[in-house]
């Protein structure tokens, strides 16, 4: 049965007696000492349900009770809403492995809401496909960090805000980036590097492309590097409460900002002129150079150099840069 798009996994899928055992919150030790709040936008919302194992083998209740496949792995225990209006299960749920932008949370408490009996109803505004795992905040702390993660690691306690899925043991949470780029070869290698979709604005539009990915909901953060038109799609592909991050205007148009856009979607733009925290806050310069050092150390992240030029041929790097072709980092090796 296919699962993923490219993984033809085969997975085994029981149920089990008994509740989830009630988790106390206190297990957690509340709130303090967080290392970080996700927004774990539903990953259905944006990927097709891949997350979703029982989505992805579509479960009836017939099959519910009874082993289906194959493939031993491991487990964990989920609440599972079968049927609308009917008590909930607890199914175990094979482990889904890990893509380089998400990381597993191992769940200590799930809060209950009114929202999740009403979606267990069919009666909330959002109708969620059967079978479905409620369940809408979280915390826990992370048992595994994708490669491309960089603002959490093992064992970091966590919260989090979900549309459902939390009401389990096992949580995998997003940090979804989608990349725009000038060219085929560059949306493929941000691909290579993590990105979940890319986009070539080139070729089409920006705002229309993300308003597809995402489900007309729109991007949290966008960075721009590009200025000009690029950045005014960008700005309208902002989701409500998004911010807007103005790093440069490579594409040569320093763009205005139509302040009604900010306020209809309590939108924020700010600057980031990273090289002058040097002489304006020295600890935070020097602690952002500590970070990125360590994760290159571990792996976290792995810079690309696109291109390596001699010392003579500093103005062909130059024009490797001004005629669009460069990718990732380009080099003057000197020494
Ligand atoms: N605020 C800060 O702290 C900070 C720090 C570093 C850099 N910056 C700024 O960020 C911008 C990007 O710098 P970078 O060093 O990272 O460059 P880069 O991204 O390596 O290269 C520039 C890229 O911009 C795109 N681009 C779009 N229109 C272009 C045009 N008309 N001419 C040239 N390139 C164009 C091209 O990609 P596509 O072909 O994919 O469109 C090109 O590959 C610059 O404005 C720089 O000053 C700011």
């Amino acid at each position: 049965m296919p699962l993923d798009s490219g993984r033809q996994e085969a997975r085994r899928v029981q149920t089990s007696g008994g509740a989830l055992a009630p988790d106390a919150m206190a297990r957690a030790g509340g709130l303090a000492g967080l290392r970080w709040c996700f927004e774990a936008r539903s990953a259905s919302r944006w990927m097709g349900c891949r997350r979703d194992a029982f989505s992805q083998i579509h479960l009836s209740p017939l099959a519910l009770s009874s082993t289906i496949l194959l493939h031993s792995q491991r487990h964990y225990r989920a609440t599972l809403c079968t049927e609308l209006t009917k008590p909930l299960i607890i199914g175990n749920i094979p482990s889904a492995s890990l893509q380089p932008y998400e990381v597993r949370i191992r769940v200590h408490c799930c809060g209950v809401n009114f929202a999740d009996i009403l979606a267990c109803q069919g009666l909330y505004q959002e109708k969620h496909p059967l079978p479905f795992t409620p369940g809408m905040e979280f915390s826990g702390d992370v048992m595994e960090a994708g490669k491309a993660v960089t603002r959490v690691k093992k064992g970091d306690r966590v919260i989090g805000v979900a549309n459902t899925k939390a009401l389990a043991e096992e949580y995998i949470a997003d940090q979804k980036v989608i990349a725009g780029a000038g060219s085929e070869k560059k949306c493929s290698l941000a691909f290579q590097k993590g990105a979940i979709q890319s986009v070539n604005y080139s070729e089409t539009s920006l705002r229309e492309e993300v308003k597809k990915l995402t489900d007309a909901q729109g991007v949290n953060v966008v960075i721009d590097t590009i200025g000009g038109d690029i950045f005014k799609e960008a700005l309208h592909s902002l989701a409500w409460e998004g911010r807007i991050v103005v790093v440069g205007f490579a594409g040569g148009t320093i763009p205005s900002i139509p302040a009604n856009l900010l306020l209809l979607k309590n939108i924020s733009a700010l600057g980031l002129y990273w090289g002058r925290y040097r002489d304006q806050d020295f600890p935070v310069f020097s602690s952002a150079l500590s970070s990125a050092l360590s994760y290159c150390q571990a792996g976290r992240i792995q810079p690309h150099i696109g291109a390596v030029f001699k010392l003579e041929e500093v103005n062909e790097a130059f024009a490797h840069v001004t005629q669009r072709k460069s990718t990732g980092k380009v080099i003057i090796s000197i020494s």
